[in-house]
């Protein structure tokens, strides 16, 4: 018995051995070759392996779900953080050379945390020093690094100027890159469309390495970058933006309802109204279970921008939702930035300076899915639903309006394909806090896990008969690798999720993939595979 384990410890540490020899000679081949690449500058200070000290806090400074960052959770062999475009350039032909897979990291807020986890050796290219915001308010654009973040974007317009804005994401902490090519939606959807749509120009490293903008580029290229996600493509090193006009003084206002207090009139009206009123109207609605004197009950909160003064929203709401009741009371009146804080669920007296933290404290556990909604679900349905919401417990589905411009754009102007016929999106949401060590995956971890992730697809299931179909459609920003992942890369696996992410907008995507990147080096587990891969 314990020749036995003796056997097996010196086995073990044989192994560990010869493991750390083989990273350290790739690490030393790594090095070898940007130094080469890049010789003006020495290539250590942004490379680091598992032995340097700083590798932990680095991989952990953008990992935003907890179900991801734990110890048996596989790790980078090395993290390659740019300082310069040249070094991504490098990064992409060395990475090829020593034969490693690459993951390439924005804001980190990838659902399935695919931009910093891979079961193929890997390394993660960093790009949060890549994050330089550059507004031109007489042109009435920016370009913005592929680091930086929603809120810096934000905050850099609103400095310049308080008539701008940009139509993206509500989360300040999301990265632009991962947010822009994956589309990127947020309350001015209605009126100027997804972030994606606003793309002009951007800068991409392609897989031999070379810098190409816009005209450098194939058109298809640029088309595919724009909702198609960039990670199937190249790195994308920035994109310029369009800004949007907003006015001075925008308004804000959340209502509430229990069932008892007709929750369900009100999810039925606003199926009509919500995708149909004014551009400058924003309402989002929040389905949720919710304790009222010690029952469980359901919640209907209805969440909402508008472009414009209290007064007009009141008398508009007054004719076309008069079951919602609104009154100037509930509604504040703000500066655009204070309005993005609020939507953040910041205190909207706090500076704007808020808005370049990156910190966000403790991380929790997440899982979220997505449909979209063609046809109003009748009441019957509704009323069936709030009982699965009730009987589920702790899951929420947070509905987004279409319609307005989302109308106007072809489903193939860009390789985001969510257009005309979908009245809404879901968006379903599971959050969970296991309290102990953030990097433990013990049994309670474990346990939670299932649960949580099965109560969200109990409801996704539910759903089925409620919203799209052939495909059923799903967001690609909000990833959910239940709906199919690639093993082999391969047309027909790529095709299971690609159908619901792209819709038809997946064969061109994958002739642009098989134009760029042909022996598919940019991938991951829902990447867009070439047409044949060997
Ligand atoms: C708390 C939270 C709130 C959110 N709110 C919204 C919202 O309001 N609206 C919305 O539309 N979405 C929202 N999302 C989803 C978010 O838009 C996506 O997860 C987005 O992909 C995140 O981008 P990232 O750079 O932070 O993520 P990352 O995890 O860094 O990257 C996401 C994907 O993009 C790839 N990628 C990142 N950077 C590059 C690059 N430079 N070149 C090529 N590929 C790259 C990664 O490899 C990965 O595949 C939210 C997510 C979270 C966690
Ligand atoms: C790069 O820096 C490291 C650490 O500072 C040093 O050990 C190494 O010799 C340097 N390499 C070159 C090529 O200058
Ligand atoms: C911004 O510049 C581009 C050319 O670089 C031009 O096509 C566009 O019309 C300009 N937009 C504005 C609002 O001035
Ligand atoms: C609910 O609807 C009924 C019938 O239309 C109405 O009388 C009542 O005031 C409504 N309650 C609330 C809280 O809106
Ligand atoms: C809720 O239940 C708790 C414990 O059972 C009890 O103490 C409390 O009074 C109840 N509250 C209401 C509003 O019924």
């Amino acid at each position: 018995m314990s020749i036995l384990i003796l056997l097996v410890l010196s086995l073990v540490s044989f192994n560990s051995a010869l493991t750390s020899t083989t990273s350290d000679s790739v690490y030393q081949t790594l090095l070898r070759c940007l130094n080469e690449y890049n010789p003006s500058h020495n290539a250590s200070a942004i490379v680091f392996s598992k032995s340097n000290p700083s590798y932990t806090s680095v991989l952990r400074a953008y990992m935003r779900n907890a179900r991801f960052r734990t110890s048996s959770t596989p790790k980078p062999a090395i993290i390659i953080t740019p300082l310069e475009e040249s070094h991504v350039s490098a990064a992409v032909i060395c990475c090829q050379m020593v034969g490693f897979h690459l993951k390439v990291r924005g804001g980190g807020h990838d659902y399935e945390g695919l931009s910093y986890v891979s079961n193929e050796p890997f390394f993660i290219l960093d790009m949060f020093n890549l994050r330089s915001v550059s507004i031109d308010i007489e042109n009435e654009s920016a370009w913005v690094q592929a680091g930086a973040t929603l809120g810096e974007l934000y905050y850099n317009i609103w400095k310049r100027s308080n008539v701008h804005g940009f139509s993206g994401g509500v989360c300040p902490t999301v990265g632009v890159a991962g947010h822009i090519s994956g589309a990127g939606f947020g309350n001015l959807l209605r009126k100027y469309g997804v972030s994606s749509d606003l793309v002009v120009d951007a800068k991409i490293v392609d897989v031999d390495g070379k810098i190409l903008d816009r005209k450098a580029m194939r058109e298809d290229l640029f088309w595919a970058i724009r909702g198609g996600g960039a990670a199937s493509f190249g790195v994308v090193l920035a994109y310029k933006v369009k800004l949007v006009l907003v006015p001075e003084t925008v308004t804000v206002f959340k209502v509430e309802r229990f069932l008892k207090d007709n929750a369900t009139d009100i999810a039925l009206k606003w199926q009509s109204i919500a995708p149909t009123t004014d551009k400058n109207l924003f309402m989002r609605m929040i389905l949720q279970p919710s304790t009222l004197n010690n029952r469980t009950t359901l919640r209907v909160k209805i969440k909402a921008l508008y472009l414009g003064d209290a007064n007009s929203v009141v008398a508009m709401l007054g004719k076309e939702f008069p079951e919602l009741k609104l009154t100037k009371e509930q509604c504040i009146e703000m500066r655009w930035i204070d309005s993005v804080l609020w939507w953040a669920n910041l205190d909207v007296r706090t500076s704007p300076t808020k808005l370049l933290d990156r910190e966000i404290g403790r991380t929790g556990f997440l899982k979220m899915k997505s449909d979209y909604v063609e046809t109003p679900i009748p009441r019957d349905g509704l009323e069936l639903l709030w009982k699965k919401i009730i009987e589920l417990g702790h899951v929420g589905m947070s509905c987004q309006p279409y319609g307005g411009i989302m109308n106007e754009i072809k489903a193939t102007d860009t390789a985001f394909p969510h257009r005309a016929g979908n009245l809404y999106k879901i968006q379903y949401a599971v959050n969970w806090d296991v309290p102990g060590d953030e990097d433990e995956w013990d049994e309670p971890r474990k346990e939670a896990d299932m649960d949580y992730t099965s109560r969200a697809n109990r409801l996704h299931k539910f759903m089925t008969q409620l919203v799209s179909k052939n495909p059923r459609r799903a967001y690609l920003s909000y990833r959910d690798m239940d709906i199919g992942t690639t093993k082999h890369w391969s047309y027909e696996e790529g095709k299971v999720y690609g159908k619901s992410y792209f819709n038809g907008n997946y064969e061109r995507l994958v002739d642009v993939k098989t134009a760029v990147d042909p022996k598919n080096f940019f991938r991951n587990e829902q990447s867009v595979p070439p047409r044949s891969t060997k």
